[in-house]
């Protein structure tokens, strides 16, 4: 679907390519695998332009191979036997998807004893099978790759192993389930109580196949045991995590928390002391002003204390389809320049980048298009909605519009909040909103960025 012909990619925009596409075996086609297909199909040319080479997968195993066969399209080999595609000599990398830990572990360690890279989104297998797993890979040269395995969305590992790899890391501390954050935050939020809260988790598609993975802190357990390997280069010790769910948290202490001026909020915490490293996941309160008690719903966040970079934070989606094929991309990238590629697609990759940046044309202000907050002072006694009509006739969408609260001395003023609409449209608006008879002075006009998407 997503084959890359050689020809096209030498060259790619004058940058020279390894001939030969990166050759990808996949377990399991669940949630991340077609997650994984649509955005390599999707993204390819800027994925190959990054990558150096192409990368397709050839070989897919997988347990309806009906079902499969619709995802994958023509030209991938199907098979209902994992080994196959673990052990295949036309498979240079092993992405395991599927899950679990007793097969996972066996495939795993087959594809490397032949020589293939791994990339995983499996962190419950390299938490608990990790130590076995890193030394297989480092006796056989090959690498094993997990950035879809902790926090998906948020490429946390490479940002411990490249942007702060100057750093000696004294903690990292995180929301890393998002499900308990999900809980929390319908606890706090609208007072339910902790079983409607899972069972809306769970309807949403945000828990484990067994949630008591996500509700007793295992799942943030396992990712946590990762963070801490790669932050403090020790060995992968999910035994050693001190772990405490949310199923005793009662409802009067999110209350109580809050009267005093915090949120409760599942972390996991790994600090590095001068004795050794304490590795916990627990409820705890988190001062209601700290960005980390903004983090809500099923997101994600990850705080890191580098002793040179000081404490940073990075935010995202903890889980989805095409949230961990990002990441697991990015793993399969990595592996695609650790031979053959030309400096120019290595990080950073400007080659391919930068020229298609140089194509992009760069919009006038007139075509922005965001919405809008608009301050528009009206005489005493107008109708508001004469103001929503002017808006109409322009065709910018309303979202919210109010009387100003009452301020002494202050004229009546109609906010507005427009759903996204070009500046053109705005000025427009704000043209014949000056003219209208209920106007009663210059109408301000701010741009609203949700940041949001
Ligand atoms: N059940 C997990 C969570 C999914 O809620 O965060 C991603 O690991």
């Amino acid at each position: 679907m997503y084959r890359d012909p050689v020809q096209s990619l030498q060259p790619l925009h004058g940058v020279p390519v390894a001939m030969r596409p990166l050759r990808v075996g996949m377990i399991g086609i669940g949630t991340v695998g077609s997650g994984t297909f649509r955005v390599l199909a999707r993204n390819q040319a800027e994925i190959a332009g990054r990558a150096g080479r192409g990368i397709e997968v050839v070989m897919v195993a997988a347990r309806n191979l009906q079902r499969a066969a619709g995802i994958v399209g023509d030209g991938v080999v199907l098979t209902d036997d994992p080994m196959h595609v673990a052990t295949h000599p036309d498979v240079d990398v092993l992405v395991e998807v599927a899950g679990g830990t007793g097969p996972a572990r066996d495939w795993v360690l087959a594809a490397i004893a032949h020589g293939k890279h791994v990339v995983t989104a499996n962190k419950a297998l390299l938490a608990e099978h990790g130590g076995e797993i890193f030394a297989a890979a480092r006796q056989h040269g090959v690498a094993v790759a997990y950035e879809g395995a902790v926090a998906v969305s948020i490429p946390i590992v490479k940002a411990l192993r490249e942007g702060l790899t100057a750093n000696r890391i004294e903690w990292v501390a995180g929301i890393i389930n998002g499900t308990t954050n999900f809980i929390l935050s319908k606890m706090r939020d609208e007072g339910l109580d902790f079983a409607a809260a899972l069972a809306q988790a769970q309807a949403l598609g945000y828990a484990e196949a067994d949630p008591a993975f996500d509700i007793e802190g295992i799942d943030a357990a396992h990712k946590l045991t990762l963070l801490a390997a790669n932050a403090f280069g020790s060995p992968v010790r999910f035994a050693d995590v001190q772990v405490e769910g949310i199923t005793s948290l009662q409802g009067v202490d999110v209350a109580c928390a809050e009267q005093l001026g915090y949120r409760i909020k599942l972390l996991g915490v790994a600090c590095r002391r001068e004795e050794g490293v304490e590795l916990r996941v627990q409820p705890a309160l988190v001062p209601a002003a700290h960005l980390m008690a903004h983090v809500n719903g099923a997101m994600n966040a990850v705080m890191v204390k580098g002793d040179a970079s000081g404490v940073t934070m990075y935010y995202g989606a903890g889980a989805g389809s095409e949230q961990t094929a990002s990441a697991v991309i990015a793993d399969l990238v990595d592996m695609a320049r650790l031979d053959g590629t030309h400096a120019a697609q290595r990080v950073p990759h400007l080659g391919f980048h930068a020229h298609a940046m140089n194509e992009l044309p760069v919009l006038s202000r007139a075509a922005v298009r965001t919405s809008h907050y608009l301050r528009v002072p009206v005489h005493a006694g107008s109708d508001i909605k004469s103001v929503a009509a002017v808006l109409a006739v322009q065709q910018v969408p309303v979202q919210q519009l109010v009387l100003a609260a009452e301020r002494s001395g202050a004229k009546p003023q109609v906010l507005v909040l427009t759903g996204p609409a070009a500046q053109s449209a705005i000025d427009l608006a704000v043209h014949a909103l000056q003219a209208h008879p209920a106007v009663n002075g210059a109408v301000t006009t701010l741009r609203v960025e949700e940041l949001a998407s």
